[in-house]
């Protein structure tokens, strides 16, 4: 049995202990609930503020093509996107982050945001990123993780003890990170293929519905990433002469 002043250092010490996590996770979430406005702002807190460009994903480059139909999605989905034909759409290839202008570095999260506009008026918008997995689950864990691995200016690293408080928090999140570690990266845009990741219900004309993930692969072969750039602006932009139908399939 523990003795009294014995126990009640050990409780001192475990309150200790929980009002030590409690101040780590409320120095990570700050005050109250996650609101898309406080996202925006911790992007602008851990990238800086930069008018004119997106909070993430800041860095990118439009392009312009066609969705050509084999009119086999149709057995899915009745949406007339699938009907036989071509849609045009336009797209933006990026890099994840809110720094406009990072390098092309091949380990960047890769991003492209599509929009299709059908026949029948209807617009359909999708995002698809380079990795089969996502590394949080909630966008509260995205709006801990953007601050725990924010950039110490005196290294370029982000600070050891933030980022290993944050991955005992979320070891589900480091075992995501290292099977996205273990992909092989590709030379640039026109060469990735890209996961939709969100999970859609497809409904056919027979009202028959089915859980549907998207990818997007490309026609020209895969090329391993060389070595990165030191600094500076440069920009993967083989993609963007090429029309986006003349480039990727859809799966
Ligand atoms: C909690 C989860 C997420 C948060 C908080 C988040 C946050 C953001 C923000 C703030 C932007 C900038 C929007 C703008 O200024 O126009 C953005 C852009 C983007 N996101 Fe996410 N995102 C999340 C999940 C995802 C997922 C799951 C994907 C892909 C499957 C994705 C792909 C993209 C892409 C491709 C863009 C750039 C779109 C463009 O070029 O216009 N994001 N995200």
């Amino acid at each position: 049995m523990i003795g009294s002043p014995l126990r009640s250092t050990f409780i001192s010490v475990a309150v200790a202990a929980v009002a030590g996590s409690f101040a780590e996770v409320g120095e990570a979430f700050g005050q109250g609930a996650v609101t898309p406005a406080r996202i925006v702002d911790r992007f602008e807190q851990v990238d800086g503020v930069h008018p004119g460009f997106r909070r993430n994903h800041a860095k990118g480059l439009g392009v312009s093509g066609v969705f050509e139909s084999n009119g086999t999605g149709g057995r899915l989905c009745r949406a007339a996107v699938f009907e036989p034909g071509r849609v045009p759409v336009i797209g933006r290839f990026s890099l994840d982050g809110g720094q406009p202008y990072q390098p092309d570095r091949s380990t960047t999260r890769r991003g492209l945001g599509l929009q299709f506009s059908a026949p029948d008026g209807e617009v359909w918008r999708t995002a698809l990123i380079n990795f089969p997995l996502f590394p949080v689950r909630t966008p509260e864990i995205f709006f801990e993780r953007l601050l725990a691995f924010k950039q110490d200016p005196a290294t370029g690293k982000p600070d050891p003890e933030r980022v290993k408080a944050f991955e005992e928090r979320h070891p589900e999140s480091v075992e995501v990170l290292r099977k996205i570690a273990a992909e092989p990266r590709s030379s640039g845009f026109g060469d990735t293929t890209f996961h939709g990741l969100n999970t859609f219900l497809f409904t056919n004309k027979a009202g028959e519905t089915t859980p549907v993930r998207w990818i997007l692969r490309p026609t020209q072969p895969f090329e391993a990433a060389g070595d990165p750039p030191p600094t500076g602006i440069t920009c993967s932009t083989s993609s963007s002469s090429r029309s986006i139908g003349d480039r990727f399939d859809g799966v």
